[in-house]
C-alpha cells in the first residue's frame, strides 16, 4: 500500500508506544523513507508550512516544510525528535548558549531517505538548502506544543517563550 498520513500516524504512534521508541520510530521512518519519491508523490497538496498530524502525551507527528529563503529561528523541543526527509534538503544548525551568545556546534543536512535524530536539550535553526523547499515527517517523542519551551535570540541568545507567531517573526533571510 502506498504511503498516507493516517498510516504513517497509525505506525508512529504504535512505535512510540513501544519499550524502545527511540529505536522503533528511527527504524519506521528508515522504512517509510526507503522509496522517498513514493513518499513524495503520495502526500496530499499542502498550503501550510506546518502542518499537525497527531498530538498526545507520548508522541507529536508533523510534516514540516521549509523554505529555502529564510531560516527559522533557534529553538528547542524539550523532547527527543526523528526528522525524515523525503523532498528538498532540510538543514539544522546546532547551537550551543553561551556568555556571549549562540555559538554553532553542528550543522546536519538531511536529505531525501535520510533520518536525523536529535537530543532532548538541542537548539537548533532550520532552513532548505538549495533553491526547493524542503518537506519532512518528523516525530517528537512528548507533546510538543503542551510543553513549555524556549526560542533564543539570534544575537544575543537571550531566551524567549516559543510561540508559533513568535517562531514566524524571528525568522530571517538565509
Ligand atoms: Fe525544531
Amino acid at each position: 500500500m502506498g504511503f498516507t498520513y493516517e498510516q504513517f500516524v497509525a505506525d508512529a504512534r504504535e512505535a512510540a508506544g513501544q519499550a524502545e521508541p527511540d529505536l522503533a520510530v528511527k527504524a519506521l521512518l528508515e522504512q517509510t523513507l526507503a522509496d522517498p519519491a513514493a513518499v513524495a508523490a503520495a502526500v496530499p497538496e499542502r498550503h501550510e508550512d506546518e502542518i499537525r498530524l497527531f498530538q498526545d502525551d507520548t508522541v507529536s507527528i508533523w510534516s514540516c516544510r521549509f523554505q529555502p529563503e529564510v531560516v527559522m529561528p533557534p529553538h528547542e523541543h524539550k523532547m527527543r525528535v526523528w526528522v525524515g526527509v523525503y523532498r528538498g534538503v532540510e538543514v539544522s544548525t546546532l547551537y550551543r548558549r553561551d556568555p556571549e551568545g549562540l555559538t554553532v556546534t553542528a550543522t546536519h543536512a538531511t536529505a531525501p531517505g535520510q533520518v536525523l535524530g536529535l537530543a532532548d536539550d538541542v537548539i537548533h535553526a532550520v532552513t532548505a538548502q538549495g533553491p526547493e523547499p524542503s518537506e519532512a515527517l518528523h516525530v517528537y517523542l512528548g507533546p510538543l506544543t503542551d510543553v513549555e519551551r524556549d526560542l533564543f535570540d539570534w544575537e544575543s541568545g537571550a531566551a524567549l517563550p516559543f510561540t508559533m507567531d513568535r517562531f514566524s517573526a524571528m525568522q530571517r533571510p538565509r
